[in-house]
């Protein structure tokens, strides 16, 4: 009787991954630009840390830093724009999130145009191919973790930039941009 051959135990192939890069691989949605309004004063931020949470009516979970000028006008007006940029305007977009509204009028700065919204005080950022207009919903988990729900409640789109490709962020001033588009046959709505 032959004895089975032992199982041979590959030395694992991987390698430490730091835990501080991890959000560098995970990293989910396009940049986005955070807009608010508060005291007829407005900013905007550049924000990368956001993922849907409900389909209808649309819920998006997002952190802004307590130390982001931003921060405490969303608290204050529970208002706020999220502004959707194509890659063209990447490096205003990189500005934006390099500089604070506590120092500078970034609308002014980066020449944006700001177009009233409907439901919100916050402006749409005209050079956006997606704007959406949010209210706080949620602030739970704000003081823990810079965490809000925001509920769309209006939303507007660019007829002019039907294929706009995002970027994503990948850490320290490494972008992916929005490629090649397939179709899977997939159960996800
Ligand atoms: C690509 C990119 C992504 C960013 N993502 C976030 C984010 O998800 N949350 C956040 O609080 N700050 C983020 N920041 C930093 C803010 O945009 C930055 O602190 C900004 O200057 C804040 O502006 P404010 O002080 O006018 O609010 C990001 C910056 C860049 C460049």
């Amino acid at each position: 009787m032959s004895a089975k051959p032992a199982r041979r135990v590959k030395a694992n192939p991987l390698r430490d991954l730091p835990l501080a890069k991890v959000y560098q691989t995970i990293e989910p949605g396009p940049v986005v630009l955070l807009a608010t309004a508060e005291g007829g004063r407005a900013n905007v931020m550049a924000m990368s840390w956001h993922m849907m949470v409900d389909f209808e009516p649309p819920l998006i979970a997002c952190i802004v830093s307590e130390g982001d000028y931003s921060f405490a006008a969303l608290c204050a007006t529970r208002e706020c724009v999220i502004a959707i940029p194509a890659v063209e305007i990447a490096e205003t977009v990189v500005k934006i999130g390099n500089s604070s509204g506590r120092d500078i009028d970034k609308f002014a700065a980066f020449d944006l145009t700001k177009i009233k919204a409907k439901r919100v005080s916050a402006p749409l950022v005209g050079e956006c191919f997606v704007n959406l207009e949010c209210k706080v919903k949620d602030t739970t988990l704000v003081d823990k973790y810079g965490l809000f729900i925001l509920e769309v409640v209006k939303a507007w789109q660019d007829p002019k930039q039907r294929h706009a490709r995002t970027i994503h962020h990948h850490g320290y001033g490494r972008f992916v941009v929005d490629g090649e588009r397939i179709t899977l046959k997939s159960r996800m709505r």
